[in-house]
């Protein structure tokens, strides 16, 4: 293994996976980490993976993996955070999430942040907001392959980032010393509501999509009959109903700041899902 290897946590991931793309063609070297594909495994609940998967690396793109139970009730992040330190690594990359640290935040995201903060290495937090690819590669698929997305988000806004400007300034954040000590607030150009987004794909596939509106108790009940642990579907439950208040709906200017460039747009997103197959 080389001396400076790049490890990418969640690399079959939205992000993960765009990042390990961008960075091979830059021609860096690169190890894909997850528990069942890529260059080595690794599952953040067995620390006996761990120590293998640091070999050598000396950056590492971190990530809370989505509904991953952990067997002794506490979150692994902040000591795998510790051991890569004392394994040599010199920068971290962290993916939070938008409103992580705001007062009164119960994320569990808001201990691995400061984990990051306080571990030496040189490091930077993204927080974005909701995620395009939600519609296109993940949970909310399902809904728009049938017609029928149900969300309790009402008419609430929100501004849906492209993943691949997530991926962008991670991969430049884990090879520039630039982006050291930023946090950055990443969200799309413009909020619209899941109404106009189902309608956007819609548009483009040809097809009719509605968005149906749900009360929150009723979706953290969907979520639970569908297997979801019943404290990964109530802090989920919790997020959308932030954008039904009306509070997902800022915008803000990280990926400026971070690229110099404005993020894409929504529109963008569905043009390029669409004609990559992404809903057929
Ligand atoms: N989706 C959104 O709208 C949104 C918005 C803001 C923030 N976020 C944050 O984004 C994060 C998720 O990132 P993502 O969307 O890029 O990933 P993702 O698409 O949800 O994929 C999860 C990745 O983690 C891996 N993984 C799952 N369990 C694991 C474990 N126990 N140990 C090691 N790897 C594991 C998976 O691969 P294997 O199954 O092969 O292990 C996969 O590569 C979460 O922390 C979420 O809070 C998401």
């Amino acid at each position: 293994m080389g001396m400076d290897d790049i490890l990418i946590l969640g690399a079959t991931g939205k992000t993960g996976r765009r990042i390990v793309r961008r960075l091979r063609s830059a021609g860096r070297t690169v190890r894909a980490a997850s528990r069942t594909a890529g260059d080595i495994t690794f599952d953040l609940n067995d620390p006996a993976t761990w120590t293998a998967a640091l070999d050598g690396v000396t950056a590492v793109y971190l990530l809370e993996p989505n509904r991953s139970p952990h067997p002794d009730g506490q979150a692994p992040l902040p000591r795998f955070v510790s051991q890569a330190v004392s394994s040599g690594v010199l920068r971290l990359v962290l993916l939070s999430a938008y409103g992580v640290g705001d007062a009164g935040d119960e994320n569990p995201l808001k201990a691995v942040e400061q984990a990051v903060r306080d571990s030496g290495a040189e490091w930077t937090i993204l927080r974005p907001g909701w995620f395009a690819q939600n519609f296109s590669e993940s949970f909310w698929r399902p809904g728009i392959l049938s017609g029928t997305l149900t969300l309790p988000t009402g008419d609430g806004r929100t501004a849906f980032i492209d993943a691949e400007d997530i991926a962008e300034i991670a991969a430049s954040a884990l090879t520039d010393a630039r982006h050291a000590g930023r946090i950055y607030q990443l969200t799309g150009p413009r909020a619209i509501s899941v109404g106009e987004a189902v309608e956007l794909i819609g548009k483009a596939t040809s097809r009719t999509i509605r968005h149906v509106d749900v009360a929150p108790e009723t979706f953290v009940e969907y979520q639970i009959a569908a297997g979801v642990p019943a404290d990964a579907a109530r802090l989920l439950t919790s997020l959308l109903v932030a954008v039904r208040d009306g509070h997902g709906a800022e915008v803000s200017d990280g990926v400026q700041q971070a690229l110099g460039r404005p993020p894409r747009t929504f529109e963008d997103f569905v043009s390029e899902a669409a004609a990559t197959g992404a809903w057929d």
